[in-house]
């Protein structure tokens, strides 16, 4: 059977396996939050990062977009992204919404709360503090930010939590004073 994949993190903007489609989707009770650290792709173990889990909130939603695998190379594909999601996430069975009226089951790489790189909440300012002076094998943690805020802007798809902390990122760096105190 075809499977379908939902991304609501950098697999938005850069899916690196074969689909057959993509839909813009939504997930429902879950929130997305910069909480979950990452020691691999975009901080190192010393000064992890901060990417993209998704959080149990029963009145919240996510969006971003889902994409359907083939049967025939779907386990090749989910062998590479258990890989590249290595650092505390798992697959997870969700409801994946693409309008009120259709609906199908999916998977979504989520890292739950109790893994062992996971962060937790920061003031606003710490983490966007965090994000502008980390960086990982994968590039700079803020790229990482900027280039989900700007593919959930082509999807149209508010997120607070993504858009202020960019605001937060962007005034940092213009004021110059991240470094100082993220230490
Ligand atoms: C995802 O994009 O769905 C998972 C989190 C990430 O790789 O940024």
């Amino acid at each position: 059977m075809n499977v379908w994949l939902f991304g609501y993190g950098s697999l938005i903007w850069r899916p690196d396996f074969e689909f057959l489609d993509r839909r813009q989707a939504r997930v429902h009770g879950w929130q997305r939050r910069f909480w979950q650290g990452s020691h691999d792709h975009r901080g190192v173990p010393h000064r992890p990062g901060r990417v993209v889990t998704l959080v149990p909130e029963s009145a919240g939603h996510c969006d971003g977009m889902a994409y359907l695998l083939d049967s025939e190379v779907a386990h090749r594909t989910f062998e590479a992204l258990d890989y590249r999601e290595k650092n505390g996430y798992e697959q997870v069975e969700v409801c994946i919404e693409f309008s009120p009226s259709e609906q199908v089951d999916g998977i979504v790489y989520i890292a739950p709360t109790d893994n062992h790189a996971f962060l937790g909440p920061a003031a606003l300012d710490d983490m966007a503090a965090q994000i502008r002076i980390c960086e990982g094998p994968s590039g700079k943690n803020s790229d990482y930010l900027f280039d989900l805020a700007a593919a959930l802007r082509t999807l149209d798809a508010h997120d607070a939590h993504v858009f202020e902390l960019e605001t937060s990122v962007r005034m940092i760096s213009m004021n110059g004073s991240g470094e100082e105190s993220a230490r």
